[in-house]
């Protein structure tokens, strides 16, 4: 958690497992994983396993489950779009770590890093294949159709990123539709996916994505707070590397805003240089102005958004208390 969290945030326990419904589900979606992932070819299952046993939350396939269940489909109806979407989304960060020139993510090198460019392409289509395979194989195609939506705005949502690279001037309005579409929308139709397998009806369905989109947002911006403030060794990777890549985020919008010192923070992103010593700047600046309070207080708005649209039309059930849970305990993640 940021050092200056909120103290109702720092205060508040989290909840052990917040994935406590669909615990065992989740075990056999990573069953079903390491079977789609297994191959005779020795360097495809070398690199396969690098990034299955890297770590990540496994939080699209949970909220796939736990949406799922909480519109009354049966966990094994599940497993096979959740493991899906994680190997979808593994191969989105593969192609992130390459666009972003990163070398650690969750502690461990990345593909890109220990492999190069040309694996890392190669690596994130096969598990988009993959990916994409496993959803066309369950006869439902608007369970592709959602999957293929959310790929095609994730990828205009990462050029916009780049397009907006070291834009001092970008406001709050074009940062919210950029992280709706490279963060929020996956989540949201995670949810939506849980719900269309349970043959949900249509109020259960958007209930459900509206959850996910406002729980998504909430969700990128603690990791853009996370980014500028946790530690290197808690987030497994160098700190603020969103700024060193000219990605303006929400506390950085904040303070250039708020803060007495927001011309030098408008200079170091007008330089284009950003080393250790312009992060640390960053980070002061950012810390003094109440911008993580602010982002904190958004994202708490946002998880609060996500419980009323959840409880319109979801019955209550364990996996909506759970979901309703999630949304708070994203926000006190540390990492
Ligand atoms: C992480 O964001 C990355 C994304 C949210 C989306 C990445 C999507 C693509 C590269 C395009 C789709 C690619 C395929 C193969 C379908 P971040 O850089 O803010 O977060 P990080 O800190 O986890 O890197
Ligand atoms: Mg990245």
């Amino acid at each position: 958690m940021a050092p200056n969290a909120p103290r109702a945030v720092r205060a508040r326990r989290p909840e052990l497992d917040p994935f406590r419904p669909v615990r065992a589900a989740l075990e056999r979606v990573e069953a079903a994983i390491r079977g789609h992932l297994s191959t005779d070819d020795r360097m495809l299952q070398d690199v396969s396993t690098h990034l299955r046993d890297g770590g990540g939350k496994r939080l699209r396939p949970a909220l796939v489950l736990l949406s799922g269940r909480a519109a009354g489909a049966p966990a094994e109806a599940l497993c096979e779009v959740a493991s899906a979407v994680e190997i979808i989304h593994m191969a989105t960060l593969v192609h992130d770590d390459m666009v972003d020139g990163a070398a650690v993510r969750r502690g461990v090198p990345t593909v890109h890093a220990k492999w190069g460019q040309d694996v890392s392409v190669l690596l994130g289509d096969y598990l988009f294949a993959k990916g994409f395979g496993i959803l066309s194989s369950q006869g439902n195609n608007r369970v592709v159709r959602i999957m293929s939506d959310v790929v095609f705005r994730m990828c205009a949502g990462e050029i916009r990123e780049l397009v907006e690279q070291w834009d001092a001037g970008l406001g709050e309005a074009a940062y919210f539709s950029r992280v709706e579409a490279k963060t929020a929308y996956f989540i949201a139709e995670c949810c939506r996916l849980g719900a269309v397998v349970a043959g949900a009806p249509q109020p259960v369905e958007e209930s459900l994505a509206l959850y996910g989109a406002a729980v998504g947002l909430s969700f990128q911006i603690i990791d853009d707070v996370l980014d500028l403030v946790a530690s290197p060794e808690t987030l497994g990777k160098p700190a603020g590397a969103d700024l060193r890549a000219g990605v303006v985020t929400l506390p950085v919008l904040y303070a250039l805003d708020h803060s007495p010192d927001a011309a030098s923070l408008r200079s170091v992103l007008e330089s284009r240089r950003v080393g250790d010593a312009e992060v640390a700047l960053a980070r002061n600046l950012i810390q003094r102005c109440g911008a993580v309070e602010y982002a904190y207080r958004r994202a708490a708005e946002l998880a609060r958004e996500a419980q009323v649209a959840l409880e319109a039309a979801v019955d209550p059930s364990p996996a909506r208390a759970a979901l309703a849970g999630l949304a708070q305990h994203l926000i006190g993640r540390t990492c």
